[in-house]
């Protein structure tokens, strides 16, 4: 296993670019390699979040600052993926993406109940408070991925154990 240390020397001139990119790629860049995670979150009124503005609502930045945050930066619309799990561009390569390490060092963020409430709070138009626990269920793109990959990795684990029995 490579070492912290020399990850981050792998990291750092990615890292010092970070605060000037454009470091968006957009929901469609995700989407193909988490179609069940991009599915679930079409589902959702993020993936429309912008389309319930009236055309002068979507040039008035106070509205946009909830509605489509990441489009006057980042040109990515809505409530996207990125908006929550932080710009993929150097994140989302494969092998960066499989190291859990890794991937938050290049930028991915585990969004948690004080990013939601970054939006859904007192001025938002909710008359009722939000509920984390039962907001975050009504926006499930995890469940199925998570099972995916369990299934894959117990598929992989057999291949092994076969592999061995085969050589004996
Ligand atoms: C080239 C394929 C690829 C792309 C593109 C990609 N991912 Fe991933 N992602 C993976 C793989 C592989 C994993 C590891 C887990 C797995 O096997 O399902 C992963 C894991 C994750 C995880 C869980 C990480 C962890 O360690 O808990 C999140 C969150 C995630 N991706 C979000 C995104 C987002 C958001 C985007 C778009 C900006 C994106 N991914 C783009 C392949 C990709
Ligand atoms: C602090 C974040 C925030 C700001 C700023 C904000 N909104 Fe919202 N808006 C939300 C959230 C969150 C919801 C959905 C949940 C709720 O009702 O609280 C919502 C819902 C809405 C809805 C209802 C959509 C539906 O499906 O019923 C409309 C319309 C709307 N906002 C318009 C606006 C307009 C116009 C502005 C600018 C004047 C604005 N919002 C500013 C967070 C915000
Ligand atoms: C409103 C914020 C938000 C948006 C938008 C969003 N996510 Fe997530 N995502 C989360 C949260 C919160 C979790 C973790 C939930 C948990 O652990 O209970 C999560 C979990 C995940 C996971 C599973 C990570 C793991 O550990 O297995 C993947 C993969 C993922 N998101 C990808 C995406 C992709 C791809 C998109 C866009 C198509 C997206 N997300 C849009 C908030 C968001
Ligand atoms: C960047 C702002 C932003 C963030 C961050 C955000 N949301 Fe939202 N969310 C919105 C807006 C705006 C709407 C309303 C969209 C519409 O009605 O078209 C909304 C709507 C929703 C809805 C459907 C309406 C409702 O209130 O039942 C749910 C559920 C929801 N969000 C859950 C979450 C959760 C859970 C998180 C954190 C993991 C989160 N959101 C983070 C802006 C945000």
């Amino acid at each position: 296993m490579r070492s912290l240390l020399s990850r981050t020397i792998l990291l750092l001139p990615l890292t010092a670019s970070l605060t000037f990119a454009h470091d968006f790629l957009g929901a469609e860049s995700c989407q193909a390699c988490h179609p069940d995670a991009w599915a679930a979150w079409q589902a959702t009124s993020h993936a429309r979040s912008k389309d319930v503005l009236s055309a002068q609502q979507q040039k008035d930045a106070r509205c946009l600052s909830c509605h489509s945050p990441n489009e006057g930066d980042q040109r990515v619309a809505h409530v996207s993926c990125e908006t929550c799990h932080g710009g993929g561009q150097y994140y989302s390569a494969k092998f960066v993406m499989k190291d859990s390490e890794l991937a938050r060092l290049a930028g991915l963020v585990d969004p948690g109940e004080k990013s939601c409430r970054a939006c859904h709070d007192g001025s938002s138009p909710s008359l009722k408070p939000f509920d984390f626990k039962e907001k975050l269920k009504a926006i499930d793109h995890w469940t199925v991925e998570r099972k995916k990959r369990e299934e894959r990795a117990a598929a992989a684990a057999r291949k092994t154990d076969g592999t061995q029995v085969a050589a004996q």
